[in-house]
């Protein structure tokens, strides 16, 4: 039995079966696909329980539901399809209800899927469903775009833990998570999902979330995001200056979280949130435009979307926050909700102008950004160009 919330489904998948990779010789017979980092970071993620209860890729029932009801076909919240894409010729060559090898680029064989049905997608229908747009200018509908029309469904299964040196010691699975949080002794637990360095305005949510329960989860995306957000490595640092120089330690925890950036906006939102109740999270918070990109969504949808669920089949609180700003007149951070001043008193720089700066050599002011973080910024830019 897990400690903590109970898992998305009721019961933390566990799908590392270190035995099967013993079947050496059976498995060295069978067909293989090879993963790109992003199906890998999913196939991990299931392996670990994070996406619990899903066991695998998903079938065609469970893809339709999700697309057209946000919910897995036993009704389950679910609103992000969880696929393995290949060509249809690469799926001509697959018997269905025989295994697969799945390998990472180097061919190094990491675990197997249990085939169990090929279909056929529309991807267009998908984009528009997912992402609320078929443009292929939008990220996360481009990556649908390249890859193949046929979905491989399947339970799935690692032979071990792919071994990762970088970002050690913040690579907690959901166990582990729990775990920590057990024996810290917290009960309410607020998950922070970002993909960015950690602003002004992301601490001022975070902490206002922290007053209300006993602990955070500082649990940035480690997964491929596109090319213009900062890089991982940076992120990292970044984050370890923040927490040093202005959080207390014994109140936050930070883990990594290997997924992939859709950038589906609302879709994306409800299933962060799930998937951080698979870490052990009670609740969840969800900012302006989460996981947003461009101006496909509204800056609040994000937050409505969550009215199309009974709080109690998700499981997980979610805490919403208006857009957080410095206000010189009130001198601090604040939201529409709590400062009355204008849009003159009020210092915002979008994430072009934060680029622009560093590429220019030009400071963050320290309303917008904590100098060590600045700084921590400013030198990777300088090293990196
Ligand atoms: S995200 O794609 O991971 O959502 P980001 O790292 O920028 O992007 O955001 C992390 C979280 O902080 C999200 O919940 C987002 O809505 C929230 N957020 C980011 N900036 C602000 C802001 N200025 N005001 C309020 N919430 C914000």
């Amino acid at each position: 039995m897990e400690v903590g919330i109970p898992p998305h489904g009721g019961r933390l998948v566990n799908r590392i079966q270190e035995e099967r990779a013993l079947e050496e010789r059976w498995i060295q017979t069978l067909p293989r696909i090879i993963l790109d980092a992003w199906t890998l970071a999913d196939v991990e993620l299931i392996a670990v329980g994070a996406y619990s209860p899903l066991e695998g890729f998903m079938g065609k029932d469970d893809y339709e539901s999700v697309l057209e009801r946000k919910r897995l076909a036993n009704g389950l919240p679910w609103t992000i399809p969880i696929t393995l894409a290949v060509t249809p010729t690469d799926a001509e060559k697959l018997g269905e209800r025989e295994p697969v090898v799945l390998t990472d680029q180097r061919g190094r064989a990491l675990g197997l899927l249990d085939l169990e049905q090929k279909y056929r997608v529309d991807k267009k229908r998908e984009a528009r469903l997912v992402f609320a747009t078929t443009d292929a200018a939008h990220p996360g509908v481009r990556r649908l775009y390249e890859t193949g029309d046929v979905y491989l469904a399947g339970k799935i299964c690692l032979f071990y833990r792919p071994q990762r040196s970088e970002y050690e010691p913040y690579w907690l699975n959901p166990a582990d998570a729990r775990r920590v949080f057990h024996q810290r002794g917290w009960r309410t637990i607020v998950g922070f999902q970002t993909r960015n360095p950690i602003h002004r305005a992301h601490e001022y949510i975070q902490k206002c979330a922290l007053e209300i329960v006993d602990g955070l989860f500082l649990h940035p995306l480690v997964g491929e995001t596109k090319s213009d957000d900062i890089p991982t490595p940076v992120r990292m640092r970044c984050y370890e200056v923040l927490l040093r120089h202005y959080y207390p330690l014994e109140r936050v925890v930070l883990g990594v979280y290997p997924a992939a950036m859709r950038y589906a906006g609302p879709r994306e939102a409800v299933f962060h949130a799930i998937v951080r109740k698979n870490y052990g999270c009670t609740h969840f918070i969800v900012g302006r435009d989460h996981a947003g990109v461009g101006k496909y969504y509204g800056s609040f949808d994000a937050h409505r979307i969550f009215e199309e669920f009974d709080p109690g089949e998700l499981g997980i609180t979610p805490l919403f926050f208006d857009n957080a700003f410095y206000c010189r007149r009130c001198g601090g951070m604040a939201s529409a909700k709590t400062c009355p001043h204008g849009a003159s008193d009020r210092l915002t720089l979008s994430g072009t102008e934060v680029r622009r700066r560093l590429r220019a050599g030009e400071p963050l002011p320290p309303e917008f950004t904590r100098p060590e973080v600045a700084e921590v910024l400013a030198q990777a830019f300088r090293e990196g160009g």
